[in-house]
């Protein structure tokens, strides 16, 4: 299927429609592995996506107690910072649901030095898959995981999750989490972040896109996608099917 995009007209009606999805497709691997990895994205933008998901028209869709949440990446202060990617999640969703605490894997962000924060979460997600991999291999791509669904954002920069313009993380092909420090006047500075290889293993990803200052960027990686890779990491999400939820300060 390769790249999709999907336009609506404002950030509600996008987050309906990306809500119906993920509970679509919560269903469906559900049913067919009775689990659902799911790796949420940070930044403000999901914010609706999340409420959403915790309404009982959605939330009594979804069967929590197999759904393990994780995450694309994480400032590195305290899980009750105003900051924290984990705290604008666990208040819009997770304190909503019925899912198991044993089924949310946070990032320790707060954990010094932050190398040791991104190697304690490269172990629980390496623990994660190998334990629930099984034996058909489904859980892994070329020794990478497979999430079933990675939800991403974008900066007008064209970084997603922590990775951006000129991160060694661009190039990174062992390690499946890093921590990196975001460019000068991007705050909190220190951040831990997913690598490529782990983002393009996915099974799908979803990009969730709103914000006039983003419109250069993406028509930049609109412009740009038939011709590989740019500068731009968001151009380097290349899994094998992904989907462009956009809405009309982006594309108008
Ligand atoms: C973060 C995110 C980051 C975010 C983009 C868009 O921790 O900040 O993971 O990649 O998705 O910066 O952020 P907004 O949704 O706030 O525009």
């Amino acid at each position: 299927m390769g790249m999709r995009i999907e336009q609506y007209s404002d950030l509600q009606q996008l987050s309906r429609s990306v809500a119906s999805v993920i509970v679509q497709k919560a269903q469906e691997r559900v049913s067919l592995r009775h689990i659902f990895s799911l790796m949420l994205s940070g930044g403000s933008t999901p914010r609706a996506l999340y409420s959403m998901l915790a309404e009982p028209s959605f939330r009594d869709t979804i069967a929590w107690s197999q759904v393990h949440l994780f995450w694309g990446d994480e400032r590195c202060v305290p899980p009750d910072h105003p900051d924290s990617n984990y705290a604008m999640a666990y208040s819009t969703l997770i304190s909503k649901i019925p899912i198991p605490e044993e089924n949310v894997h946070r990032i320790p962000a707060e954990i010094i030095p932050s190398e040791k924060a991104a190697a304690d979460y490269e172990k629980s997600l390496r623990d994660f898959f190998a334990a629930h991999a099984g034996s058909d291999s489904a859980g892994y791509r070329n020794s990478y995981p497979v999430f079933d669904l990675i939800l991403l954002g974008m900066g007008a920069d064209g970084h997603t999750a922590s990775i951006f313009p000129g991160s060694p993380a661009l190039t990174e092909e062992r390690r499946w989490v890093l921590a990196v420090d975001a460019p000068p006047g991007i705050m909190p500075s220190r951040r831990i972040t997913v690598t490529l290889p782990v983002i393009n293993s996915a099974r799908e990803v979803f990009f969730i896109v709103s914000g006039r200052d983003k419109k250069n960027m993406i028509d930049n990686i609109m412009n740009h996608a038939a011709q590989g890779a740019s500068s731009f990491p968001a151009s380097h999400v290349r899994p094998k099917e992904f989907t462009f939820f956009l809405d009309r300060t982006v594309t108008d």
